[in-house]
């Protein structure tokens, strides 16, 4: 169904499979018009491969994909749409142009294929490239240019047609980390001016935070959590997610008479969590304070410290455990020094372990 409300890409059900290896599977999103959608996740859980079906680059195996309304690619009805018809531009993390054409004809490409005639090509061409700061660069050669240069290149040609989805797979991976956080600066000023949906690959939560209204995180080939950033920080749905935004410390705790214990130790992280005997809570290295050590209580020892501008930034590890946590203090700490961990009860987060099924569970299961 298309209508004013239609989402700019829909997606459900969507697999991949390359034989027997399932690369996606299941993975289902909207994203609104104008909004930012990143796709987070370590290397090879699938985040190129699931915008190359969506730039019409990769046939499904499952699952459909809707741009604006219109199917353009459906496993179960035989569609699909070809990427030159689906109206969309791309920015490759090796900026893919042609070194030695000028910036000038790289840009002109899209609009090339379309048939545009030459005299509107010239001010399309000279209106993006002005867009990306490079109007004085058209005559240049990409092979004479600096990597941040070149990528607002490719900036500059994946917007000259004006489509109204952009697709970034990690497009500032090559470029060292200050550039990096002057572009995502850039990138998201463009996308906002001129109203751009957009989807954006990166395995740096950095730049997915900085730049998405919604994350969608990526493990195995699955989405495992989408939200916004900050409701990913505040709640992230499994450890896993938590572990790899590193928000904190996943403790595996079992429960005592005397309140949850940390496994392995003899401190309590008190009451709260799941109906179960075992979980596992993250203390979440933004809600987590330093002070003098309880007997009892949470303690870590400094393993190392190191002063930010804004504080502290201590790597902690939890005594008796390997587990450590980082948070920044106010204060210096020495190294070695054993301090207490203290977090309000509403920050820490609690997870059902799914290795030990609730007394109740197994009771039935008995
Ligand atoms: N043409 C292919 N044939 C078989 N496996 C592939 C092919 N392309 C990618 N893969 C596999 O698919 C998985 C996801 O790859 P990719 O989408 O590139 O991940 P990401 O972009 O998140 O690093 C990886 O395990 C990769 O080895
Ligand atoms: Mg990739």
């Amino acid at each position: 169904m298309s209508s004013d409300t239609s989402p700019a890409v829909s997606v459900r059900g969507l697999g991949l499979s390359y034989g027997p290896a399932r690369i996606l599977d299941e993975v289902g999103f909207d994203v609104a018009p104008g909004k930012v959608l990143a796709l987070l996740g370590p290397s090879g859980c699938g985040k190129t491969t699931l915008l190359q079906l969506i730039a019409g680059l990769l046939v499904p195996s499952a699952g459909r994909i809707e741009i604006l309304g219109a199917p353009v690619a459906d496993a179960a009805l035989g569609r699909f749409v070809p990427p030159e018809a689906r109206g969309l531009g791309m920015v490759f993390q090796d900026y893919a142009l042609w070194p030695h054409m000028s910036v000038a004809a790289n840009v002109a490409f899209p609009l090339e294929m379309r048939g545009v005639p030459a005299s509107e090509r010239r001010a399309r061409v000279a209106a993006a490239l002005e867009r990306v700061g490079l109007g004085a660069m058209a005559e240049r050669r990409p092979s004479d240019m600096s990597g941040g240069q070149q990528q607002r290149v490719a900036l500059a040609r994946a917007i000259v047609a004006e489509p109204q989805l952009v697709l970034f797979d990690e497009p500032l991976s090559n470029l060292d980390p200050e550039l990096r956080e002057a572009m995502v600066g850039e990138i998201g000023a463009l996308v906002a001016q001129l109203g751009l949906t957009a989807i954006y690959v990166t395995h740096d939560r950095t730049e997915a935070f900085a730049l998405a209204d919604e994350v969608a995180v990526m493990r195995g080939g699955r989405i495992a959590q989408l939200a916004a950033p900050e409701a990913l920080t505040a709640a992230p749905a499994s450890p896993e997610v938590a572990e790899f935004l590193n928000l904190g410390c996943v403790l595996p705790v079992r429960r005592a008479a005397e309140g949850w214990m940390i496994e392995g130790t003899s401190m309590s992280v008190g009451p709260g969590g799941p109906a179960a005997d075992t979980a596992r809570l993250l203390l979440p290295g933004r809600a987590t304070l330093v002070g003098p050590a309880v007997e009892g209580r949470p303690r870590a020892e400094v393993i190392r410290s190191r002063f930010r501008g804004d504080g502290h930034v201590l790597t902690l590890r939890l005594c008796g455990t390997a587990l450590d946590i980082q948070i920044t203090s106010p204060r210096r700490a020495a190294l070695g020094e054993i301090v207490g961990l203290f977090c309000p009860p509403q920050d820490l987060r609690w997870f059902a372990d799914p290795a030990t099924p609730s007394p109740a569970a197994s009771s039935a299961a008995a």
